[in-house]
């Protein structure tokens, strides 16, 4: 009680500077400004540079103290919610009385996990994506956790990189309507001060996803355009959303890393996207530009991150232990201290922390029912049907072989990035299918995704005699895909491959079910199964998921929201790029087909590989059903347009003509067919939604704002070009497939 008088005593004190109502705000500075600026301007100089120090947990006395001594601006990987409340009480209890903001990576679910943000994109559903995101803030943050370092916005087109398990995929257009969804469900659908909602943080800002290599934390070179038209996109919808919060990107952009890039951090997230939360670093990445080459010393990583506009140090004690000398020497000055601390003040005050910094302990809504009913829907839209011939769904099945690493692997399947979420409360697809009542002949041959040990395999082929379908489970164990685990090699690990060959071989029909952190090379396996569905780690209820996709309880709707290469050789291969001056044509000669002393000039000149073609084995947005859509009586509102507040719209209908329900995902794609600059061949830039009961037929429409045609061009301004467009409505970004194709102009 004496704790909460204090902050209580302390919030009135300073919302009195605002005119006692914090609502109030008809005078030209609002409450919350006057609220902010009474803070700030209360403080001495440590305690503001105070603010700006993150720490991670430690022994709970130090962390009491460090928050008394008021240099504890916020904390993260602290999870035990008595540990936090001593700690917040410690803050609160001392001048000067700002509490601390708990933090933590929950980046795809708290307790309850959900598919890895890869998977969740795969699922096309904003509205899922929104309500996980939710969740994972309704359980967070009963255990006092209000801000999360989620989402991940990195446009990946490279799936050695391991990270690309962390994001939406290859896309601007799908990742940024992904991120704001999360966004909206984690800060309380707009509503940030509710005890239940997290701060979001829009990282890594920005470029990560483009190491060369794949190889995580190397350095990348995007040149301003790419920069803007690619790569910058998702963020700024996650400023237009009123994300709270970003993360500065480990990497070094064409020489500059973006931990002490002013350009990015202050110019164009301030400058032109007016964010008004706070910027913090990646772990210890103020003091990685000293390794980068990029600051002499921490002291100079410390001036050169906070002149950039780099508010909040992640455990790098750079501010804490260099604030006050460059000051002092004239290198930073007070008022920008004042303004990093400014920033971090106002997401606290956004979040109620002030008037409410404490958590109730008696709550528990962890693994509700209804969370894991949303994570279940999660895994199964999120699945992707990738081949099927006829064996699903399940007819007759009764007895199942079920084989491979992921079978049983209550750790695995839950994916990356998972610390609160407990295996003991994954439900496996062995578990999933004894519980719908098959007879699981459960012999897994190898029991983790690299085991090369095929000792087993005989009693494998011994057991399908008696099985009526096998069912291979395999793909990647969790620590091989997220930060630092990337792979040259994107074949299935160990000896899984052969596993699935020699299934094969057995004559009994095989579906095989990958649960992976990225695109895998697979088209071996493919060949080798009846039907492959992808789950990109799927989380807690990932077996039940699986369960109700096999027996057709569920059709799969998924998409690939990345490109699957054919080898590793083609990467970084992606639907959006541009068309080039030789564009492939698709009848190529290709390695096997060369005639011997071939002309130097036989072949064609054209942008393919001898050996791979030009295409990918999967293209982005592709995925199968059990059912068939038809796509019928097509129309745009106008096929000549002018001005950026127009609207395209495109109305046509969809028939579930096949024999099961199931959703289809009718995307519209654009390419701007000539302009200032190269325009990538096709963009997305509208998809929805469509559950159909079979048989069943609904009007659709699909619709995009003229605005969205920008780009910027040689200026460096974003421009709305007038020129010849064409459009094309298709369920995959294989538009030589598309259901409807359709000029139009922009005047
Ligand atoms: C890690 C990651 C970042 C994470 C942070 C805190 O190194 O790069 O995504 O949020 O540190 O754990």
């Amino acid at each position: 009680m004496k704790a909460t008088f204090k902050i209580l005593s302390t919030a009135l004190v300073l919302l009195s500077a605002c005119g006692g109502n914090p609502n109030s705000g008809s005078n030209s500075q609002s409450a919350e400004d006057r609220f902010v600026d009474s803070v700030v301007n209360s403080l001495t100089l440590k305690q503001k540079i105070g603010q700006l120090n993150q720490v991670t947990a430690g022994q709970v006395e130090e962390m009491e103290a460090l928050a008394a001594s008021g240099m504890m601006g916020s904390i993260l990987n602290e999870a035990n919610p008595q540990n936090l409340n001593r700690i917040q009480k410690a803050a609160v209890d001392n001048p000067p009385h700002i509490p601390v903001l708990i933090s933590r990576d929950v980046i795809h679910g708290y307790k309850t996990i959900f598919p890895i943000p890869l998977g969740q994109a795969a699922s096309f559903d904003t509205a899922l994506v929104r309500q996980g995101s939710e969740i994972s803030a309704v359980e967070a943050s009963s255990d006092g956790i209000r801000w999360t370092f989620s989402p991940m916005l990195d446009i990946a087109r490279d799936p050695r990189w391991g990270r690309i398990a962390e994001g939406y995929g290859e896309d601007p257009y799908l990742t940024s309507v992904m991120g704001a969804a999360a966004v909206r469900g984690y800060q309380g659908n707009g509503n940030l001060s509710k005890p239940t909602s997290m701060a979001a943080c829009a990282k890594h800002f920005v470029g990560y996803g483009a190491a060369v290599g794949g190889r995580d934390y190397n350095s990348t070179y995007i040149p301003m355009r790419q920069l803007r038209n690619v790569y910058l996109p998702p963020f700024r919808a996650a400023a237009n959303e009123g994300v709270a919060t970003y993360m500065s990107s480990f990497n070094d952009n064409d020489g500059v890393p973006s931990t002490g890039n002013k350009l990015i951090l202050s110019d164009i997230l301030r400058g032109e996207w007016k964010f008004d939360g706070f910027v913090v670093s990646d772990w210890f990445s103020i003091g990685e530009m000293v390794n980068h080459g990029f600051a002499d010393d921490m002291k100079h990583a410390a001036e050169r991150a906070i002149n950039a506009g780099l508010d909040m140090d992640m455990v790098a004690n750079a501010y804490k232990d260099n604030l006050e000398a460059l000051i002092s020497e004239g290198k930073v000055s007070e008022k920008t201290v004042d303004n990093a601390c400014r920033n971090i003040v106002r997401i606290k005050y956004r979040l109620g922390l002030f008037t409410n910094p404490y958590i109730s302990t008696s709550q528990d809504v962890k693994y509700a029912p209804a969370h894991l009913a949303a994570a279940q829907k999660s895994a199964e839209e999120s699945a992707v049907l990738l081949k099927n011939n006829g064996v699903l769904p399940f007819k007759n099945f009764k007895k199942i072989l079920l084989t491979g690493p992921m079978s049983d692997a209550p750790h695995d399947q839950l994916g990356t990035w998972v610390f609160d979420g407990e295996k003991s409360h994954t439900v496996t697809p062995l578990v999933a299918l004894k519980d719908a009542g098959y007879e699981v002949n459960y012999v897994p041959v190898l029991t983790y995704s690299r085991d090369k040990n095929l000792s087993n395999l005989s009693k494998a082929i011994a057991a399908a005699k008696t099985a009526d379908v096998i069912v291979f489970v395999g793909g990647e164990e969790s620590i091989l895909s997220g930060e630092a685990h990337c792979l040259a090699n994107l074949n299935l690990q160990g000896a899984q491959s052969q596993l699935l060959e020699a299934l094969k071989k057995t004559g009994k029909p095989v579906v095989s079910v990958i649960m992976a952190g990225r695109p895998l090379t697979i088209a071996d396996d493919l060949n080798n199964s009846d039907a492959m569905i992808y789950m990109f780690h799927p989380g807690t209820m990932g077996g039940p998921a699986l369960v109700n996709l096999l027996s057709g309880n569920v059709t799969p709707s998924g998409k690939l929201p990345v490109t699957f290469p054919k080898s590793v050789g083609q990467v970084p291969i992606y639907y959006g790029q541009n068309m080039t001056g030789r564009p492939a044509s698709g009848h190529e000669v290709l390695l096997d087909d060369i005639p011997a002393e071939a002309g130097q000039t036989s072949l064609g000149c054209t942008s393919y590989m001898l050996d791979a073609g030009f295409g990918p084995l999967l293209e982005f947005g592709f995925g199968l059903s059990y059912t068939s859509f038809e796509f019928s009586d097509f129309n745009i509102n106008r096929t000549s347009f002018s001005g950026e507040n127009d609207e395209i719209k495109v109305t046509f209908l969809i028939k579930n003509s096949g024999n099961y329900d199931g959703a289809e995902i009718p995307q519209l794609y654009v390419r701007d067919l000539s302009a200032s600059i190269t325009r990538p061949i096709k963009e997305l830039k509208a998809f929805t939604r469509v559950f159909l009961k079979k048989g069943e037929s609904k009007k659709v429409e699909l619709s995009m704002p003229l605005s969205s045609l920008k780009f910027f061009g040689l200026d460096d301004k974003e421009v709305l070009e007038k020129g010849k467009f064409t459009l094309w409505i298709a369920n995959s970004s294989n538009v030589d497939k598309a259901a409807w194709k359709c000029d139009f102009e922009v005047k």
